[in-house]
């Protein structure tokens, strides 16, 4: 059996109405905090208003930087940590998506740290933040339990990642009436961006029989769950969080591979979101994975219950089809004449091409995406 080293360091209290904990559980790590999250859905709802007084019930005091932006810049982290500095905040709590829990990774990282964000991305490995609570809204990202706060450079166009096991929250509320006002669109892309995490888990050549076992049953929960969950149902949604915390866990492991490296092209130059050119581009990867025989899809397709890895990837396209995520690049508003910096963008993301199952030369990255322009 593959060696492996697995430790999760986030308390995780999930379930409905766990929200009500958060004040009692982040007085545990600190007494003045740096509250992140996005511009619009913490305040229209009302669960900034409810955080920041649970937050201040508990005896905390509670800073708000509510400036978070979808593909957070790394202009935008060094702001909330200018604001967190001026408050000597101890403590970060992120309430969003994967942006503002990725955002508040990067400010807890330089509110401990006083360095900068450009001398410490991926490769390198960050030795210190600030504690860090996660309070997900969406169910996609699994950021509430990974090592990773992946932020985007404007000026060079990419997603640069801060790795790190202090990036990982200390605790992680996962209450799924959060996701109550998620639209049937967000739902759909930030699950595939969640069953993406699981399968290019799997597929990944760091992958363990420990992250396996993570994102199988992630897998297996989305592939049931996400029409539903799109459609609005709650229970549907509840299980959806579930899973992508499971394929959050199992990226945390085994990392992911090309569908993620080809998908970022598609996010810096077009804003397409995250997950929705993952789910573009999943069908295609795996397509031409099946093409040339990886063993390992067959294996999963057996595991997840489909018998052959071609009923697998039909089923991916019809759940995609059915929750409104298009086959073609070109629904997205990219053209075929950007294939060749498609490309050599995709190249550039080693970290995730170096764990792909299977080397991938600038041709087949290439042929992937002439495919997924086709339809
Ligand atoms: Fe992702």
């Amino acid at each position: 059996m593959k060696p492996f080293a697995f430790n999760l360091r986030t308390r995780i209290v999930f379930g409905r109405g766990s929200l009500t904990r958060l004040g009692v559980e982040a007085a545990r790590l600190g007494d003045r905090c740096l509250l992140v999250t996005g511009r619009s859905f913490a305040r229209r709802s009302g669960y900034l208003k409810t955080v920041v007084e649970m937050l201040e019930e508990a005896g905390l005091k509670a800073v708000v930087f509510d400036n978070v932006e979808p593909n957070p810049s790394t202009e935008t982290v060094y702001k909330g940590a200018e604001e967190g500095l001026k408050n000597a905040c101890n403590l970060v709590v992120a309430l969003g998506g994967g942006s503002a829990m990725d955002a508040a990774k990067g400010i807890a990282f330089l509110l401990k740290s006083k360095t900068r964000l450009e001398e410490n991305f991926a490769p390198k490995e960050v030795a210190e933040a600030l504690p860090i609570v996660a309070v997900p809204t969406t169910c996609g990202t699994g950021s509430e339990v990974t090592k990773y706060a992946v932020l985007t450079s404007v000026w060079r166009k990419r997603k640069e990642v801060l790795i790190g096991d202090p990036l990982t929250p200390s605790l992680a509320i996962a209450d799924a009436n959060l996701l109550n006002s998620l639209s049937k669109e967000l739902t759909a892309y930030t699950g595939f961006d969640a069953f993406s995490h699981a399968l290019e888990a799997y597929l990944s050549k760091e992958s363990t029989p420990f992250s396996d076992f993570f994102a199988l049953e992630a897998a297996r929960i989305i592939l049931g769950n996400i029409v539903e969950a799109a459609k609005g149902v709650a229970e549907a949604r509840e299980n959806m969080l579930y899973a992508s915390m499971l394929a959050g866990v199992a990226i945390n492991c085994a990392g992911t591979v090309a569908v993620h490296g080809m998908g970022y092209y598609l996010t810096n130059y077009h804003g397409v979101h995250h997950g929705l050119a993952n789910g573009v581009l999943l069908p295609h990867v795996l397509r031409f994975e099946l093409d040339r025989g990886l063993d390992r899809l067959e294996d999963a397709a057996v595991k997840l219950g489909f018998g052959k890895g071609i009923s697998l990837v039909e089923k991916i396209e019809e759940a995609a089809q059915r929750t409104g995520v298009p086959r073609s690049l070109l629904k997205l508003g990219v053209k075929p004449s950007e294939l060749d910096a498609m490309v050599v963008d995709a190249l550039s993301y080693g970290r995730n091409l170096d764990k792909h199952p299977n080397p991938l030369t600038p041709g087949d990255i290439k042929k992937i995406y002439v495919r997924a322009f086709g339809e």
